[in-house]
């Protein structure tokens, strides 16, 4: 699938005139110190992966001079199932190649635009101290390439993305990406290391509307996304793409936030980070719950898996997580430990002191006709309304419509095993498919009567009245 282009271009001319350290203000005695510690022995290609891998750690390797090959491009890729959108990529994934090096590396960062791109693009790395984080000497036009260089002076792990104009949509697109400069000796070694970027993405039709989307640069102003996403796509760290470990092992992800808007409230559930390096820098915190990730910004989160289990990765903004896309897989196979987490150990039936209020109260004679419908609207209000919405539209991609619904036309005592019994699993209403789980609710059977009498004379369904007989059938 990866394209590969030819460049032209003078190259040398621009590494001539670009050779050498950007800051030219006067150094402090930090910074000299650095320089006279870390004098560069040899030179590398530097080795780049696309996510969710890493690069091999640097360990106990001199300072270099690391070359970097990056190549821009924009191309169509899948956003979830049915739709997809036009990304622009550093290295040919969202989020790009991440770039692994040294404190006190001699980066010489050659940067391709590909001959099919449509624009020119340049990169900003935070890494970088000088101007713009090098956009300035990066902008390169489609089919061309751009060589500056620069040198890494302090440890961490730092966002790059497109600075070309305008900004916004160019990070919207996918433009961003990690580079991490380790300390001198390296980071303490782990057995399983990733990388996971967060990004927020805007597109003229809603989530999961089918075909190529267009970008949506009023949603985009007014931050309002319709995808929140791990690695540029719903799902890319699920099913047979989540990430992996053995019980027993230490786990280290790299994580990023593209943004362009949002700042993320990373989590992962049924796991405490052992480590955090705060926002990437040296400062770490230990046993943290959920550790922000400001856009622009990253966080290196260090943990030992304990037990197995599929362990889930969120932005704890938890309608992003569950409605948006940001949500990911760690597989965790091994032994259990009973110990550290036993799973159910009783399961049984809850009768409180003095019995449920509910059935205390005196037993109503059963309703009819528009009383019992008013009634069935009150238990609707309190206890069906929150999912299925005032109007029993339900919630696209979550919660199924009541409303002219053909699942509950078809068959009324499917509608009630529902009710009384739960559902989960998928089902399909009105030609869409809906997984979600809907809990058995606690109602007497006068109660399903009534509020079941009253979604079926409403919205358009087709004006069925439900009986307490028929509800003590199905239960
Ligand atoms: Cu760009």
């Amino acid at each position: 699938m990866k394209k590969k282009a030819k460049f032209i271009g003078g190259s040398m001319v621009a590494l001539l005139l670009s050779a050498g350290l950007f800051s030219c203000s006067s150094e402090s005695k930090d910074t000299k110190q650095i320089l006279s510690d870390n004098v560069i022995s040899g030179e590398m290609i530097a080795e780049l992966t696309a996510p969710p891998f890493v690069p091999k750690p640097v360990g106990s390797r001199k300072a270099k001079k690391l070359i970097v090959h990056m190549e821009i491009t924009e191309e169509e890729g899948t956003m979830v199932d049915g739709t997809t959108y036009m990304y622009w990529t550093f290295g040919g994934s969202v989020p790009g190649s991440f770039i692994r090096t040294r404190v006190g590396d001699e980066v010489e960062f050659h940067i391709k635009n590909h001959p099919d791109s449509k624009l020119p693009h340049n990169i900003d790395l935070h890494a970088v101290t000088g101007p713009g984080g090098g956009a300035e000497s990066s902008l390169v036009a489609p089919g061309q390439e751009k060589v500056f260089n620069f040198k890494t002076l302090n440890p961490g792990l730092y966002v790059y993305h497109c600075a070309t104009a305008p900004v916004g949509m160019h990070i919207a697109n996918g433009m961003y990406g990690l580079i991490l400069v380790e300390p001198e000796g390296g980071l303490p070694k782990v057995d399983r290391e990733y990388y996971v970027m967060q990004g927020d993405f805007y597109t003229k039709g809603a989530y999961g509307e089918a075909g190529l989307q267009p970008f949506d640069q009023d949603k985009a102003v007014k931050e309002q996304p319709d995808y929140v996403v791990f690695n540029g796509s719903v799902g890319a760290l699920n099913g047979d793409k989540a990430l992996t470990a053995k019980v027993g092992e230490t786990v280290r992800l790299f994580v990023g936030n593209g943004g362009p808007n949002l700042v993320s409230s990373f989590h992962v559930i049924g796991e405490i980070f052992d480590k955090v390096h705060i926002e990437g820098g040296s400062m770490v915190n230990e046993n943290v719950q959920t550790t922000m990730i400001p856009a622009g910004g990253a966080a290196m989160v260090d943990f030992k898996v304990d037990v197995p289990g599929t362990f889930i990765l969120v932005d704890h903004s938890i309608f992003r997580a569950f409605h948006k896309g940001a949500l990911g897989m760690l597989k965790v196979t091994g032994e259990e430990n009973l110990q550290i987490y036993s799973h159910t150990t009783k399961e049984g039936v809850y009768t409180p002191e003095g019995g449920s209020k509910k059935k205390a109260e005196a037993p109503k004679v059963a309703l009819t006709g528009q009383a019992k419908i008013d009634a069935g609207k009150r238990i609707y209000d309190a206890t069906c309304f929150a999912c299925h919405q005032a109007n029993g539209e339900g919630i696209p991609n979550a919660f199924p419509p009541l409303a002219k619904s053909d699942w509950l036309n078809s068959d009324v005592n499917r509608a009630l095993k529902a009710v009384i019994h739960g559902l989960s699993g998928e089902i399909t209403v009105n030609g869409k498919k809906y997984v979600n789980v809907m809990p058995a609710q606690n109602l007497t059977d006068d109660e399903v009567a009534n509020v079941m009498t009253f979604i079926y004379n409403s919205w358009g369904n087709k004006k069925q009245d439900v009986t307490p007989d028929m509800v003590r059938k199905v239960r």
